[in-house]
């Protein structure tokens, strides 16, 4: 069957012919509709993140999928059951702790591989398996849109552990600062506005359809070649909540100038090493003096997942046309990964239900 794969260090993505998977006992085979893209797969393209599975050379991409169950294998599953697969897995010396208490969210990177990233193969191919406790079932109308349940699942995680480092007080967050406007910013501008004031910053021009998204949704743009994070409260006001979307590291130190005094800041990005100054003293002191939180959130887990089903369904369709600006083909597939002006979020369809 066909596959889209990655050799570390070839830089782009290519077509792999590999075997149709053989469910083992509990697996479900798993006949793939569509699978996203996003920065992460960007990254490991790049050779920045992940790793092949121990001992092989490539690695099949993709953790945003959804698919339809062509042989349920006597687990509790319907062949035609639309489902979506969570990302991590245990690793090759078995499961640990994290996976027995259902926080395999909660590993640390040693502890866990993550298909279509690091030690695992994802669900860049015509079929799939997965353990039956690793899928969630998707209602079949929302199966077009099912690959976008994983990304917004990082941010029911990340918003949930952001709210519950505030949980030892009234916390009434009333304005929110998302750094990123590329797919998970602009998703989770989309799930914050209802709640919030929001502002998000990018460093694209006014013309830039994401702007036009994230006003139409009733955010704020921030042009950061203009307003620096840290200017953002005097520009603007500051934020109870900042979500950092964009891998850029020097977001993490500047958002603590961004935030109200007991605020939180959600870092979502995964940069590369990158050496900088900061003024230690002043942000310490500032953490401090200002009740501040700084909460690191990756990965999500099937709460998230099913609260992310939730919120899909809630989304206006006007907006999932928007962001969702390319849907590749197999023959095609390489649309998928270029980054024109133009490009929000893309997916590659496999098959149709
Ligand atoms: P993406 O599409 O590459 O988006 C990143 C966005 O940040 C881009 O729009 C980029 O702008 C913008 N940006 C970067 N530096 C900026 C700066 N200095 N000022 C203003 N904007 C800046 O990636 P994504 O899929 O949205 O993911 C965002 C980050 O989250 C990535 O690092 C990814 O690895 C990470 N991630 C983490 C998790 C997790 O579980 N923690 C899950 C998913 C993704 P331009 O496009 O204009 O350059
Ligand atoms: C994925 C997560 C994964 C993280 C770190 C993200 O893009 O959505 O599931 O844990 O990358 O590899
Ligand atoms: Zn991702």
């Amino acid at each position: 069957m066909k596959a889209i794969g990655v050799e570390p260090g070839a830089g782009r993505p290519r077509l792999l012919d590999v075997p149709r998977p053989e469910p083992d006992e509990g697996e479900v085979l798993v006949r793939t509709l569509r699978v996203g893209v996003d920065g992460t797969d960007h990254e490991v393209i790049a050779g920045n993140h992940g790793s092949p599975p121990a001992g092989e050379d490539r690695l099949v991409l993709g953790h945003e999928a959804v698919g339809v169950v062509e042989d349920p294998n006597g687990t509790g599953f319907a062949r035609g059951d639309v489902v979506v697969p969570t990302v991590r897995r245990p690793p090759p010396s078995g499961p640990n702790d994290y996976f027995e208490r259902g926080a395999a969210d909660m590993a640390p990177p040693e502890a866990t591989v993550e298909r279509g990233i690091d030690g695992a193969h994802g669900f860049m191919s015509e079929y799939f398996s997965s353990p039956a406790e690793y899928l969630l079932s998707l209602p079949s109308d929302l199966a077009e849109w099912g690959f976008l349940v994983e990304p917004i699942s990082i941010s029911e995680k990340a918003l949930e552990l952001a709210a519950a480092s505030r949980s030892s007080f009234e916390w009434d967050p009333e304005t929110a600062l998302v750094l990123g406007n590329g797919s998970l910013g602009l998703v989770t501008v989309a799930m914050l506005v209802d709640d919030f004031e929001v502002y998000c910053l990018g460093r694209r021009d006014r013309s830039d359809p994401t702007v036009g998204i994230l006003e139409r949704l009733g955010a704020t743009y921030v042009d950061s070649r203009e307003t620096p994070v840290s200017d953002v409260p005097e520009a603007h006001e500051p934020a109870d909540l900042v979500y950092e979307a964009t891998g850029y590291a020097k977001h993490a130190f500047e958002s603590v100038d961004a935030l109200a005094p007991a605020g939180v800041v959600a870092l979502l990005g995964v940069p590369e090493p990158w050496t900088f100054e900061i003024d230690g003293g002043r942000l310490h002191k500032d953490l401090v003096m200002g009740n501040k939180a700084i909460v690191g959130s990756v990965n999500s887990g099937p709460t998230h997942f099913r609260a992310a089903i939730e919120r899909l369904d809630g989304f206006p369709s006007w907006f999932l046309d928007a962001f969702v600006t390319t849907v590749a083909p197999l023959e095609s597939f390489e649309s998928a990964f270029e980054r024109t002006d133009g490009t929000i979020k893309t997916a590659v369809a496999f098959d149709s239900l």
